[in-house]
């Protein structure tokens, strides 16, 4: 799943290195035995780093984003977590609708923060939600 999406996908033993870690929160989306899709966040102390979501692009489209990220964030307000961040390239539009729907907003911005498949760079934005 997260090889259809990143320029640069996190192998096997990444994830099992983050699934292991105390701090990393996770939710997934099932469809007849498959996962559709995931979201991975770190939380430290009363704050949490979104590291990635993604839905396998046959289910992108039709919501679903939203209730996998309505969970997460409900999940992280319920075990203390007050702030929330994020980077998103500038250039992602689904996922900038997606953030903005859920009370992020943009703090920052990081020019060529993101190597690109074709070796461009794209800017990151940050952003920030409140949960309180
Ligand atoms: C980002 C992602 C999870 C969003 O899920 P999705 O199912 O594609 O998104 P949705 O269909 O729920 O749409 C989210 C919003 O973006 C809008 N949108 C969708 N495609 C769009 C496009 N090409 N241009 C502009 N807006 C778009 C939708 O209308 C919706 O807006 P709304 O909430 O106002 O109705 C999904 O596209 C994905 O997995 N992308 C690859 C991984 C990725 O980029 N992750 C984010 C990294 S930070």
């Amino acid at each position: 799943l997260h090889a259809t999406a990143f320029a640069r996908p996190w192998d096997a033993h990444e994830f099992e290195r983050m699934l292991c870690e105390r701090a990393t929160q996770g939710h997934a989306l099932w469809r007849a035995g498959a996962m559709q899709g995931f979201i991975l966040s770190r939380k430290v102390a009363d704050e949490a780093e979104i590291l990635t979501v993604v839905l396998a692009p046959s289910a992108r489209g039709g919501g679903l984003s939203h209730r996998l990220l309505r969970e997460h964030l409900g999940h992280l307000a319920l075990i203390g977590v007050a702030q929330v961040h994020l980077e998103v390239d500038e250039g992602n539009a689904p996922a900038l609708k997606l953030y903005a729907r859920h009370g992020f907003i943009r703090v920052g911005t990081r020019t060529g923060y993101y190597a690109q498949a074709d070796g461009s760079r794209a800017t990151a934005l940050t952003m920030r939600a409140d949960l309180t």
